[in-house]
């Protein structure tokens, strides 16, 4: 059974998280991602939308988040699930209305909960105004400067302008046809070819995103995930990469498409907009880059305020290595003053569940669970995804006719579908209750969900986890409580690392003055391990508490929480 031990010292934490005004709410915050197609489904069409997020925030308030994330809403063909917007100042008609999104904006923060929306400014969707003209005016319009329009190689240009290719599978250029008919230039998208490639060098392009950032900024949301943030800016004259082979999305390469220096300056600029709103509205990079101090320059004082440390994400199930990352991520922020991130999950990656399973599913959520704690455990902000509480596994034999992420169809020269061909499993539609699908996912059992549901499903809804001892659901709101309480917890700069047996984490919070400190110790390893134990145990993630005092015995693939 999982316990807490309430520590009475640490029930009186001043302020709380989530607290609106409390200065530097972002360090420590636990943000939830929700991915609006597949969170709660409000007009039964077995697409999640809006009304189906307004009426769940509850479960995210009890579930005790600090802010939510919202994946895009926006007007969208949804050649990629939404992250292909055609309007970034409306919402798409199967999510709701711009109605809907103020009502979230407001009902999230009469619970207290701050709303983080997605901006999408690396790329837009083909069916957005200015590509639609640009490409109706032909070549020679001034509305091509905005994007990345280029003639052909090769004697009638049928070659693409160089050797760059999509994240998802094939050439990153597309040939566009002139409005005679006639074969015309290319243009870049490093996405689907339904998503060209803005040009960040053309001011119109500066100024229309400074437009759009107020524009959500006005309507209250408190900050922006900024997708791709790390691809804004090519290499002058595009050159060409030098070599083939497909690139991975959340990859760590150098490459003349992302990570150039000239990024940094619209980040600055944007800044100044935030700044010009009251309560900390902030910025929070998806940027993949080669090494975690590339990813500090995202966030130094007068750029954006989080960035994604996907290497932690990446890390495998191993305390060396799990030491590293945790270290390398600390000190690349400290010398930039933000906080580190911590994630596990999100809606591009195989569900952690199912990523340290190594064939085995019960020891896939063990582990899951065990990392939960450590991350919460560390230094800094921490990103869940929706279901991840719930202990969802990645979903692995969805029909391909069910499927819907273009890099599963973008195949690659040799026939092999795309690198990114599995995102589908980690969308699938989470469940709320009953025993029939789409579990509560809509208003009516037996009623549709864009992704089928497993049967097993119906044991991890949030209904049937609510209460149960010993369930993820618990486990995930007693850490989230213990976290919010304890005056070790939250924001931090470093870890103090505890001599332990091979293949066991141990580290020390302090909490400073006469606050309690905090100890968290994981066993990585398939054995049991027996330790000194280092304090009074608040949280055990597989339930079963280490026996007696003094010497425990902690159970593999277990992570502990100790008030010290
Ligand atoms: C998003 C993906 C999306 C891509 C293109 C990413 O990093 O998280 O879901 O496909 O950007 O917008």
């Amino acid at each position: 059974m999982t316990q807490y031990l309430a520590d009475p010292s640490a029930a009186t934490a001043p302020e709380s998280p989530g607290t609106p005004g409390r200065p530097g709410w972002w360090r420590d915050a636990v943000i939830y991602q929700v991915y609006p197609r597949s969170f709660a489904d409000g007009n039964g069409d077995g697409m999640g939308d809006l009304q189906g997020v307004r009426a769940r925030l509850p479960h995210l308030k009890a579930l005790g988040v600090d802010a939510v994330w919202l994946s895009p809403f926006y007007a969208s063909p949804q050649a990629d699930a939404g992250y292909d917007v055609a309007d970034y100042r409306a919402i798409d008609p199967m999510f709701g209305t711009l109605h809907d999104a103020d009502a979230v904006i407001r009902d999230a923060h009469e619970l207290g909960l701050r709303i983080i929306v997605d901006l999408v400014p690396n790329h837009c969707s083909d069916q957005h105004l200015w590509f639609r003209k640009a490409l109706a005016e032909g070549p020679g319009s001034p509305l091509r400067a905005r994007f990345h329009f280029r003639p052909g190689q090769g004697p009638d240009g049928e070659l693409p302008p160089n050797d760059w290719e999509s994240i998802f599978g094939g050439p990153a250029w597309t040939r566009t046809e002139n409005p005679d008919g006639t074969p015309g230039e290319w243009y870049l998208h490093l996405f689907a070819a339904e998503q060209p490639d803005f040009n960040w060098d053309h001011p119109a392009v500066r100024d229309e995103f400074r437009s759009v950032l107020r524009f959500w900024l006005d309507l209250g949301v408190d900050g922006f995930r900024i997708d791709v943030a790390h691809g804004l800016v090519k290499a002058a004259g595009l050159p060409d990469l030098g070599r083939a082979g497909q690139l991975k999305l959340l990859g760590n390469d150098v490459l003349p498409f992302f990570d150039q220096d000239g990024v940094h300056a619209i980040y600055r600029s944007w800044r100044t907009v935030l700044e010009e709103y009251p309560g900390e509205r902030i910025g929070v990079a998806e940027a993949w880059t080669p090494t975690t101090e590339r990813t500090a320059r995202y966030v130094r004082p007068d750029e954006l305020h989080q960035a994604f440390n996907f290497h932690f994400l990446g890390a495998e199930w191993d305390a060396e290595r799990l030491r590293e990352v945790i270290d390398d991520s600390l000190d690349a922020m400290r010398p930039v003053g933000a906080p580190t991130t911590w994630v596990l999950s999100n809606h591009d990656v195989v569900r952690h569940t199912t990523r340290y399973a190594d064939g085995d599913p019960a020891r896939g959520l063990r582990r899951a669970r065990a990392a939960t704690l450590l991350m919460l455990a560390l230094p800094g902000s921490a990103y869940l995804y929706q279901g991840e509480e719930l202990g969802l596994p990645e979903v692995t034999d969805l029909p391909d006719g069910a499927r819907q992420d273009p890099a599963f169809f973008r195949t690659s020269a040799d026939g092999q579908t795309g690198q990114d061909g599995l995102r589908d499993g980690c969308r699938v539609p989470i469940p709320w209750a009953g025993t029939e699908a789409p579990y509560g996912f809509g208003p009516r059992a037996g009623g549709p969900s864009w992704l089928p549901q497993p049967e097993s499903w119906a044991g991890l809804s949030v209904e049937a986890q609510t209460g149960r001892p010993g369930s993820t659901l618990e486990l995930y709101r007693e850490a989230l409580t213990v976290r919010r309480a304890h005056p070790a917890l939250g924001a931090g700069e470093s870890v103090e690392w505890l001599a332990a047996p091979d293949g066991v984490l141990a580290f020390r919070r302090r909490a400073g003055g006469d606050g309690p400190d905090f100890v968290c110790t994981v066993n990585t390893t398939g054995e049991p391990v027996a330790l000194a134990a280092p304090g009074r145990a608040l949280l055990v993630s597989d339930g079963e508490l280490p026996r007696g005092e003094g010497e425990v015995t902690q159970a593999p693939d277990t992570a502990v929480w100790w008030a010290v």
